[in-house]
């Protein structure tokens, strides 16, 4: 009798710790509806990161437009710790951030924006500075004081094995949703265990799926470090298992750094045509991922402004079906993906992969898409037909991009 009772209760304990934690998983899935946009610290200013530096860029994030068409974070990536405190408490590097980081959300969260912060799974981050490994629940209690909003949650240091990624990126994920605070988080595992199968549960809003992306269009033969191709070549797969709250990151956006110093131009990241970061944009907004810009905010041409700042693909990332892009065709030459959409249009793009350009008809039939459609071109802000079909030139690497309407 006893005996039963006894398990009784341990069924209703389980039960109830199970209901917990499906509860703050739904919960942290909320924490990212639509694929979260901003820009990123790490390929423009890595180790020199500082206070001024992310306070001119969020003032840039305003000025440009950049805020007003979406990009709401500033993400402070690696190298701004000072270590931890007498307390354990981890510290900012006081010459890099002299007036801390609250004052720095404060004033990030004063502009509108948000911020984010980075740590990583282990003693120390990928570049070598205090990491979190079990501080979990005192650093997200810190960042929580601080009012941050996102921690980039790196995995330099950490086990090969997938059981160990998983526990640990639970762990950080519970300590935030402790802490008070709503802070989002972002597994950076770079796709080594398949983040796509358990991520989400593990309490992340997006998980990248492949390795550090350079500044080049491909990869030459046997060079490392991944490319914009290589990471859509992957990421094409991958659509099944993105959704509201849950997103496949393929890394930041190269658009508008032309090769500068730094972690984006090694590896062959030499840089981009205009066409190529015009490519990146769209492809990242049909396969419904995290838009991160990284160059420098405060010196943008008018070219990589209008690229960045497109508010019809943009609206095609951040459309709240919240559907990652089917690629229906995928040759030598051609990709191209299909993205239902809310309202019940469709987004396609189509991708020149060859280096010259190409003549060509697309049967929207062949696409699932039946009947006549009313044609948007989404670089060109124009309707440019009704019909079953588009037939038009495609320049070398270029990715056109539409929006059909049935009628
Ligand atoms: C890893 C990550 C990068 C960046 C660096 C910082 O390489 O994948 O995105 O955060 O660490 O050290």
């Amino acid at each position: 009798m006893l005996k039963t009772k006894k398990r009784l209760t341990l069924l209703v304990a389980m039960c109830l710790l199970r209901i917990v934690t499906i509860a703050q998983t739904s919960d942290r899935n909320k924490l990212a509806p639509t694929p979260p946009m901003g820009w990123m610290s790490w390929s423009f200013f890595a180790e020199k990161i500082s206070e001024q530096g992310v306070k001119e860029m969020a003032d840039a994030m305003v000025s440009s437009g950049m805020a007003q068409a979406g990009y709401k974070y500033i993400f402070i990536d690696d190298c701004w710790q000072g270590g931890r405190d007498n307390r354990n408490n981890i510290i900012p590097d006081p010459k890099k951030f002299p007036s801390g980081i609250k004052a720095l959300a404060d004033y990030v969260h004063s502009k509108g924006l948000k911020l984010g912060i980075y740590s990583d799974a282990a003693p120390l981050t990928c570049a070598g500075f205090t990491a979190s490994l079990n501080f979990e629940e005192k650093d997200a209690k810190t960042f929580a004081s601080w009012g941050i909003d996102y921690l980039k949650y790196d995995y330099c240091g950490a086990p090969e094995d997938s059981a160990t990624a998983k526990l640990r990126y639970k762990k950080m994920a519970d300590a935030l949703s402790h802490s008070g605070r709503d802070i989002a988080l972002g597994i950076c595992e770079w796709g080594d265990r398949q983040p796509w199968n358990w991520a989400a549960n593990a309490g992340g809003s997006q998980w990248r799926m492949a390795g550090d992306l350079r500044d080049k269009w491909q990869s030459k033969p046997g060079e490392p470090g991944m490319s914009i191709m290589q990471v859509v070549k992957t990421n094409g797969d991958l659509a099944a298992y993105a959704g509201p709250g849950h997103w496949n990151d393929p890394d930041m956006l190269m658009i508008g750094l032309y090769g500068v110093k730094g972690p984006s131009a090694d590896l062959g990241g030499t840089g981009c045509t205009d066409v190529e970061y015009q490519s990146q944009m769209s492809l990242w907004s049909i396969m419904a991922s995290p838009l991160i810009a990284s160059n420098d905010l405060r010196n943008m041409s008018p070219q990589i402004k209008t690229i960045l700042t497109n508010a019809e693909v943009i609206a095609i990332d951040q459309d709240v079906l919240g559907k990652q892009g089917i690629r229906k065709v995928s040759d030598e030459v051609w990709d191209i993906f299909v993205k239902p959409l809310a309202n019940g249009d469709v987004a396609i793009a189509v991708l020149n992969k060859d280096n010259n350009a190409r003549d060509t008809k697309i049967n929207f039939v062949d696409l699932g898409i039946n009947g006549k459609c009313l044609i948007r071109d989404l670089w060109a802000h124009a309707n440019v037909g009704t019909a079953s079909s588009w037939k038009g030139n495609v320049q070398a690497h270029e990715t056109k991009m539409f929006r059909l309407t049935a009628k």
